[in-house]
């Protein structure tokens, strides 16, 4: 079975790249083809026709397939020739962009990997964080498994527009300017627990395989990189967490997750509330290392009263296992947005750029 990049963008994995004899498609150009018309339309008209005009040129999915598998995805061949310099344009104008910048789109797309890191997930992690804080009666220690550059351990340092058709409600960080930090919207629906301030974190720290660095410019262009064309409402939501970010960078280890969790977990204040979570992340683990992740979840929770919140879609990457990342929800039911679970249980639907939050 083929599998694509669901909505967010993030990566998919077709079948072999092989081209397939007779009128059909290979599989590389099948992925474009899904990418433009179904991942794109309504993000970005841009990228709906690159990719359209890429799954309809056999010279380019030639070279394409000369990557290897993983490096196929449209969203980081895309977002390679952004860094480099692709402006909005019409197809024609894009693939002569191609042909002048290939080597270096190779070498982006060889040296970089989708690691888009979207500060508003957290606007439908805070509740949750809030009630957990509020529960313990203590501040929070965080750790962001899957971290990227690390802008979701701020959530203290944002501020908030819940939208609940009746009623907004703001919530804005203590003794911040106004205009010195992204402004979050979000949609809610169902009885969202929303707290009246927000929850006090004491530390914050992070995972990735590669964590990027928000005072490295290479590492900022190529976050904005990924953020799709037209959307710069969420390029400029970066620009302000990035900010933020940089006055006070992270802790970021670079590591597997599995390999990293305990020891990064012990260095965690004792008098603080430890919750590890994650957004966007489960999907690039096969089910083994899924398991291995929940069982560090059950131990620290045991030894430690950690929380866990996992906020993940179904249909990022299809693992080759055929298992599910959101095994507690049904695809339809989910329709691209992802399911937010606290210590294991569902408590609401968040789209997955933190748009939208259904309590279940
Ligand atoms: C799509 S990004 C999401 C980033 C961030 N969680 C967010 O929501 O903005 C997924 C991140 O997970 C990281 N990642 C994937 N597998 C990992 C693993 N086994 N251990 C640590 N990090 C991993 C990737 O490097 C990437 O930065």
């Amino acid at each position: 079975m083929s599998s694509r990049g669901a909505a967010s963008g993030e990566p998919g994995r077709a079948e072999s790249g092989a081209a397939e004899s007779g009128a059909r498609e290979s599989a590389t150009a099948e992925w474009y083809r899904h990418f433009g018309t179904v991942d794109a339309p309504g993000n970005s008209e841009c990228y709906a026709a690159w990719s359209v005009g890429i799954a309809e040129d056999p010279e380019l999915i030639r070279r394409i397939d000369e990557w290897p598998h993983n490096k196929r995805q449209p969203l980081l061949m895309l977002a390679a020739a952004r860094f480099l310099g692709a402006h909005i344009s019409p197809y024609p104008g894009f693939r002569a962009f191609l042909d002048h910048h290939w080597e270096d789109v190779s070498r982006i797309v060889l040296s970089r990997a989708t690691q888009t890191n979207e500060a508003g997930r957290s606007a439908t992690l805070l509740p949750s964080l809030a009630q957990i804080a509020a529960a313990g009666g203590r501040p929070l220690a965080l750790i962001e498994v899957g971290a990227s550059a690390g802008l979701a351990l701020f959530p203290d340092r944002y501020g908030y527009e819940y939208d609940a058709g009746a009623a907004v409600t703001r919530l804005v960080p203590a003794g911040a300017a106004p205009g010195s930090y992204p402004v979050l919207g979000c949609a809610l629906s169902g009885p969202v627990p929303l707290p009246a301030a927000l929850p006090q974190v004491v530390w914050r720290a992070g995972i990735d395989l590669n964590p990027l660095d928000v005072r490295e410019p290479d590492d900022v262009a190529w976050l904005e990189a990924l953020i799709w064309p037209e959307q710069d409402f969420r390029r400029e939501r970066l620009r302000r967490a990035i900010a933020i970010a940089q006055a006070d960078p992270p802790l970021l280890v670079a590591g597997d997750l599995n390999d990293q969790l305990l020891a990064l977990a012990s260095q965690a204040p004792s008098d603080a509330t430890l919750v590890v979570f994650h957004s966007a992340v489960m999907a690039y683990l096969d089910a083994a290392a899924r398991d291995r992740f929940r069982g560090t979840i059950s131990r620290l929770a045991v030894e430690r009263g950690c929380h866990w919140l996992s906020n993940e879609g179904h249909t990022v990457i299809i693992q080759a296992d055929g298992s599910s990342v959101v095994p507690e929800m049904d695809e339809s039911r989910l329709r691209g947005r992802f399911l937010l679970l606290h210590n294991g249980n569902p408590v609401a639907i968040a789209g997955p750029h933190g748009q939208s939050l259904e309590w279940l």
